[in-house]
């Protein structure tokens, strides 16, 4: 049974508030976007690679891959995530099975918790990785004032990797589309369609790099996994 990835890559990182897209930000001396390639490249269970990226930084991802040698497709992204990650999968082979979603600006998932993943898709079909949220979440009208406070326990803050059968989150994706429908992830699309979707608990480690502060955030978790 295949298993693909699809990294996208392809933002601008608009709350890094840097001159280019954060991903070339460097984590321990190196692009975010090197680590987050690496880690699936080196994994046993992944059998292909399609990294999403934006026009101004094709060449220089091309030049990365090439230095590293590191067996990727290379696809163009679009104006939103979702579009980014319907073109990685149109580049993903019809012999993958499951497809695993990333964003690049999640370098610490482990190899373990990717294994795990892929277990758990090839038995529930979608299966997401979330950790139970620590704050009390309340939702906020326009008005500025409280208008609900969703009981704690139930509430889990999503993150990357998302695993799916390849033709679920295909059907899932033309589905949205078609219908003018834009989700803030993968599996809301999936859950669209009526699919029940599995939650796998992910760890508080596996941040996504999103503003200033996530970077030196960044900088300590590389250091406690070097045993610094
Ligand atoms: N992404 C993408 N295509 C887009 C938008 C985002 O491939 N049109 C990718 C980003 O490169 C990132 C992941 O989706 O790896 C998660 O998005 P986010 O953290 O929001 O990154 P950006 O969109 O780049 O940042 P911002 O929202 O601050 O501009
Ligand atoms: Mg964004």
């Amino acid at each position: 049974m295949s298993t693909g990835v699809v990294i996208v890559a392809a933002g601008s990182g608009k709350r890094m508030g840097g001159h280019r897209n954060k991903l070339w930000l460097p984590l321990a001396g190196e692009p975010i976007l090197a680590h987050t390639v690496r880690l699936f490249a080196s994994h046993q269970d992944i059998d292909q690679i399609v990294l999403v990226v934006s026009e101004p930084d094709y060449a220089d991802v091309l030049a990365l891959l090439k230095a590293e040698n590191l067996p990727v497709t290379v696809a163009l992204g679009g104006n939103e995530r979702q579009d980014s990650v319907r073109n990685g999968l149109a580049a993903l082979a019809t012999s993958c099975t499951y497809v695993l979603v990333h964003d690049a600006a999640r370098p610490f998932v482990t190899k373990q918790q990717i294994s795990d993943m892929i277990r758990q898709v090839q038995r529930d079909q979608a299966t997401i990785m979330a950790v139970p949220v620590k704050d009390t979440i309340k939702v906020v009208g326009a008005s500025g004032f409280v208008e609900d406070t969703p009981a704690r326990e139930s509430l889990w803050a999503v993150q990357t990797p998302q695993a799916f059968r390849m033709s679920l989150l295909q059907e899932a994706h033309e589905a949205a589309k078609k219908a003018g429908k834009l989700g803030t992830d993968d599996a809301m699309l999936v859950e669209w369609l009526g699919h029940p979707v599995s939650v796998m608990q992910g760890s508080y480690e596996n941040i996504k790099i999103t503003t200033p502060d996530d970077l030196w955030l960044g900088e300590e978790i590389m250091r406690k996994r070097r045993g610094e």
